[in-house]
């Protein structure tokens, strides 16, 4: 039975460039397991979008002199083009910025009030008398009440390092005009967590033996340290999705509170652009869907705790409210089923800062290298149990050293030598010797434990588990010697090559999810016309907010099964290519002078 999987990929701010950190942090880890789930059969729903809203985008805009909207476009463009280029096959990528999106955040706000999980409260706020406005915290700008420091901005100090309330700040100036705020109050909508808090622990103890340490620690474990409580979800801000009630019409969601929601909102937007528009709901009314979460560690509490929350208190208020009381009744949201946070990726020893530009920006790493050295540096690299590093002279090894001399060597020379002695077909083979039925059962192997590990999210587990299964391909090759072979005993060498051209081609489909540009390269030289995968393609979609372009991936035509298939004798390929280049050792030293 093909299972329901959601993969849910956290939404990148559309305020800055994506660089290796984020890929290996979230989006390349969801497209691995995504890619090997359809290999596998399974009904793989992938989706995430641009966080367009809130103080980010905003920040940005005023510092440059556009509108957020403008921000959030250009930079959801460049993740288009990248996520083109890596090959990240979203079902969908979106953007907060869209009419259904609007909705569904408005009507999961609505069934948390509905079942009475939503509260109001007063605070003090700063307000900007000149501009006539409030004043997000980090808006504004005074001395810290900690340290004395005197730029420390409104919601945290860069020199103490300390979480500040606002209110508290000395001598306080907006960052916008210079001019002093005052502090005036106002009301907002608060998340009540604290009633929430024994549904989403026991929610939490039903998963915490599998789910990552960290994950666990970040959120069961800090809950029962601390308990949970009221979180305000509105902000007094225009650009954002508007509280959907008289009178608050000008005050927004906050970010966090909505952006998540885009987990719900991008697969009910993705029915819709596939006409089938109640296709959705078989991953999100289905208990038996397994929903995972990739996103990087800062974003933990926001997945394990609060989106969980935000689920449970909307029972089925939502589904009765969006499809009527009779349709929607006991239609319950299904709960994250993992979330495998991962740490952070350094570079060359440091903490990556886009602001210091101590980065390897991805757009810009792709006009030098190809895709798939990318994938497969950042896979070994992946930070699944603590931090890692990117260090260019260790790109510069595992390309040279492990793709070019190990999967691709082995890939090259099998087909061309074949290919030369064999007229371009697959020999005919004698009876199997003990050998070649001993390769075939490793590579078989393989395929269990490589699946095994992807299934869990161990995925630097699993492709070093593919790659050692090419080493032990190019071990065959030198125990069996075909080169002398074809010499002495020419069926003895056609035994060998048919038996290596079985593992090259089994072994393109266990790269596959890690490589696939380099796996469909592989396959079209085997003479394979369909691909392993399907396509992608950008589209444009109109609704009352504008126009947004979205990204999509169209499974038809794709053909790729996660297990061995024969390739007949006789049947013909093509004079190979090699897949991967060997890289100069000057790149390293041309590399880190970019830095910094
Ligand atoms: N924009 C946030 C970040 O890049 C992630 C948001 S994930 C979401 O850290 F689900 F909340 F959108
Ligand atoms: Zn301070």
């Amino acid at each position: 039975m093909p299972e329901n999987i959601l993969v849910a990929v956290a939404w990148p701010y559309a305020n800055a460039e994506i660089h290796v950190g984020n890929l290996t942090g979230s989006y390349l880890p969801a497209d691995i397991f995504a890619r090997y789930h359809r290999l596998k059969g399974n009904r793989v729903l992938m989706v995430s979008g641009s966080d367009a809203h809130g103080t980010p985008i905003t920040v940005r805009a005023d510092e440059e002199g556009t509108t957020p909207e403008e921000i959030y476009k250009r930079y959801h463009h460049k993740f288009l083009e990248l996520f083109q280029k890596v090959g990240l096959t979203y079902d969908l990528f979106t953007t907060t910025h869209t009419e259904n999106h609007f909705k569904v955040s408005q009507l999961i706000f609505l069934a948390l009030k509905d079942n009475g999980y939503l509260y109001t409260e007063k605070s003090l706020q700063w307000y900007s008398p000149t501009l006539g406005r409030f004043l997000p915290d980090r808006y504004v700008e005074g001395t810290c009440y900690i340290c004395g420091y005197e730029h420390a901005r409104g919601d945290q100090c860069d020199n103490c390092g300390n979480l500040l309330d606002a209110t508290k700040l000395i001598n306080p100036r907006s960052k916008i005009d210079g001019s002093v705020p005052i502090l005036k109050e106002t009301e907002h909508f608060y998340l009540d967590l604290g009633k929430l808090q024994d549904d989403i622990v026991a929610f939490l103890e039903a998963r915490k033996d599998y789910w990552r340490p960290n994950v666990v620690r970040q959120s069961l474990g800090q809950i029962l340290a601390e308990g949970l409580h009221g979180r305000p979800i509105t902000r007094d801000l225009e650009w954002g999705i508007p509280v959907p009630l008289e009178g608050w019409e000008h005050k927004s969601l906050y970010v966090w509170f909505e952006a998540v929601i885009g987990y719900l909102s991008a697969p009910i937007e993705w029915s819709n652009l596939t006409g089938n528009p109640d296709a959705w709901q078989e991953w999100w009314f289905n208990e038996q869907t397994k929903s995972f979460y990739f996103i990087g560690k800062d974003n933990i509490p926001f997945h394990a705790v609060i989106w969980p929350g935000q689920l449970i208190g909307a029972g089925d208020a939502f589904a009765r409210r969006l499809l009527g009381e009779e349709q929607g009744k006991g239609k319950r949201l299904v709960l994250p089923y993992d979330v495998p946070a991962n740490e952070f990726m350094n570079l060359e020893g440091r903490k990556i800062s886009g602001s210091r530009n101590w980065a390897v920006w991805a757009n810009d790493f792709l006009t030098r290298y190809d895709p798939d050295p990318l994938r497969y540096y950042l896979t070994v690299n992946m930070p699944e149990t603590r931090d890692t590093d990117w260090d260019w002279e260790d790109f510069l090894r595992r390309n040279n050293g492990e793709l070019v001399a190990t999967w691709g060597n082995l890939a090259h020379r099998v087909l061309s030598f074949t290919h030369k002695n064999w007229n371009g077909r697959v020999p005919q083979p004698a009876e199997l010797r003990p050998v070649d039925k001993e390769i075939l059962a490793v590579v078989e192997k393989a395929f269990e434990e490589v699946g095994e590990s992807i299934e869990k999210v161990q995925l630097r587990a699993a492709i070093s588990k593919a790659m050692k299964a090419a080493s032990e391909a190019n071990k065959y090759l030198e125990r069996t010697s075909p080169w002398l072979e074809i010499k002495t005993d020419k069926q003895a060498a056609a035994t060998t090559m048919y038996t290596a051209l079985q593992v090259v081609n089994a072994l393109k489909v266990l790269f596959a999810p890690f490589l696939p540009h380099t796996s469909e390269r592989l396959h079209r030289m085997l003479g394979y016309e369909k691909p392993l995968f399907g396509s992608q393609a950008t589209e444009k979609v109109e609704d009352t907010l504008g126009e947004h372009t979205v990204l999509r991936y169209l499974p038809e035509g794709g053909t790729g099964k996660w297990h061995p298939e024969r390739l007949e004798p006789g049947r013909e390929f093509a004079k190979p290519k090699p897949l991967f280049k060997r890289l100069a050792p000057s790149i390293v030293e041309e590399e880190r002078a970019r830095l910094g």
